[in-house]
């Protein structure tokens, strides 16, 4: 059980905007770096945000010495599942975004087992493969968000789904697009969850459904047509091997849950990061000229300083459930915490010049410290596809750096939100040749 948002009074919590929820709310979504350097600025760290993000109260904290407590909190007084049980319909119940605890671990344990050293780093030929057929189609004004979610589900079908022939391709790719449609309106999500009922197949929530339905039907079909015949080289094939404690295979909805939670955990917020790659590369040839000499440290570079510059997620929620004490604050039961991932990383006393995109920050001097550099959050809930995600970027960026490109318009482009990712407000416009 939720505790009420009634139960919290505002003097047991650290201070923040009183502005209405619905102006936070606002600003939260269509200006959300301004709106949290803004309240930084104004508030200092900690600060308490209310929006219709949760039902409850968020309190962000941006130290290192807290983003470490919370992200050691224990799940079962700091659950992160909750946070996301709006997406069950579509996630499914044995997803690894909605479990916490021993379930939690054990589901982990399983998904990342095909992210492992030797086994993911044979993806990236074919990963390499699909961004070069992606990237020598750009001509002219090319809005990059977009490509960049055509390229990052083509490889999630093709390198996760296994997915071989164009045809298997289209279809997926067609029914993950129609039941996204709906999961990416965030508004819509939550009504829809709140209602859940089935006013015949032309209502919202009866579209939904139907959606999920036809999507769910061939995502299985694909399990079981690979349980018979394994690609061989797919993520899913590894999925399939997996064995639980008991040497049992999981069942096909699981692996259905599994596909599920890699395409929700993988596809926006690689496109995002792909998109401001581009955005920040066009404004910045230097960086570009340097990335085409080829220097596999340099590129490792510019994919840290993308990351830490423009991170895809701003925040890592937990619930509590009881009182905690975080970074000497006592916080009452019922709040969210978060470790603000967008502050953290660009705060003045932890990177020096701190709004400029300098790849190489990592190359000279002092090495930054490794716990304000929280891209993929921490703790039992790190991104489970990170090395995954790294690849993908090194992979697509290689490939990039053999273009031409220029900004459509000079002044950067502001972020804005799209459902749960921070995204370039013009998708990252670039001109290309
Ligand atoms: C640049 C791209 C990416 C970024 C910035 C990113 C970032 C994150 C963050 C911040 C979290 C939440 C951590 C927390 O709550 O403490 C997360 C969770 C997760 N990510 Fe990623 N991610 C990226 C790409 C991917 C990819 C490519 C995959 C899989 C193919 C993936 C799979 C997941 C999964 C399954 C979780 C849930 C982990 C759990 O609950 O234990 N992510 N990611």
């Amino acid at each position: 059980m939720v505790p009420q948002r009634r139960s919290l009074r505002p003097m047991d919590l650290p201070p923040g905007p009183r502005a209405p929820a619905a102006w936070q709310t606002v600003a939260w979504m269509a200006r959300p770096g301004a709106f949290l350097r803004g309240v930084h600025e104004r508030f200092g760290d900690p600060v308490t945000i209310r929006t219709y993000w949760t039902e409850q109260p968020m309190v962000l904290f941006s130290h290192p010495d807290a983003v470490r407590q919370i992200f050691r909190l224990d799940p079962a007084i700091a659950p992160a599942g909750q946070s996301w049980e709006f997406l069950r319909p579509f996630a499914g119940p044995h997803s690894i975004l909605l479990l916490d605890g021993e379930e939690h671990r054990r589901e982990r344990r399983l998904i990342q087992g095909p992210f492992h050293g030797e086994r993911m780093r044979a993806f990236a030929p074919m990963i390499g493969e699909l961004a070069r057929r992606e990237l020598v189609t750009w001509r002219g004004r090319v809005v990059t968000l977009e490509r960049a979610r055509h390229l990052t589900l083509e490889i999630i079908l093709r390198v996760i789904f296994g997915a071989r022939d164009k045809r298997e391709v289209a279809r997926l790719r067609h029914a993950i697009e129609s039941a996204l449609a709906d999961v990416r309106s965030l508004p819509r999500m939550l009504a829809m969850a709140l209602v859940q009922r089935d006013l015949g197949p032309r209502s919202p929530w009866g579209r939904f459904r139907l959606a999920v339905e036809r999507f769910d039907a061939l995502l299985l079909e694909t399990v079981a047509r690979r349980r018979a015949e394994p690609v061989g080289d797919a993520v899913l094939d590894l999925l399939l091997e997996q064995r639980d404690e008991h040497g049992d295979p999981p069942s096909d909805r699981h692996v259905r849950d599994q596909l599920v939670a890699l395409l929700m955990g993988g596809h926006d917020t690689s496109a995002a990061t792909l998109a401001w790659a581009f955005e920040r590369l066009a404004r910045h040839p230097a960086v570009h000229a340097r990335l085409r000499d080829g220097d596999p440290e340099y590129l490792e570079a510019v994919v840290k300083e993308i990351l830490r510059i423009r991170p895809a997620l701003t925040i890592a929620p937990r619930l509590l459930l009881e009182p905690v004490e975080i970074a000497g604050r006592r916080l009452p039961a019922g709040v969210q915490v978060a470790a603000c991932l967008w502050l953290a990383l660009r705060r003045a006393d932890l990177w020096p010049q701190a709004a400029a995109f300098r790849p190489e920050r990592w190359l000279d001097g002092p090495q930054p410290n490794p716990l304000s550099w929280i891209p993929y959050g921490g703790g039992v809930r790190r991104c489970a596809g990170a090395p995954f995600a790294e690849m993908e970027l090194r992979e697509v960026l290689r490939v990039a750096a053999g273009l031409r490109l220029r900004p459509v318009r000079p002044e950067p482009e502001r972020a804005r939100r799209s459902l749960l990712v921070v995204v370039p407000e013009r998708g990252g416009e670039v001109l290309v040749g």
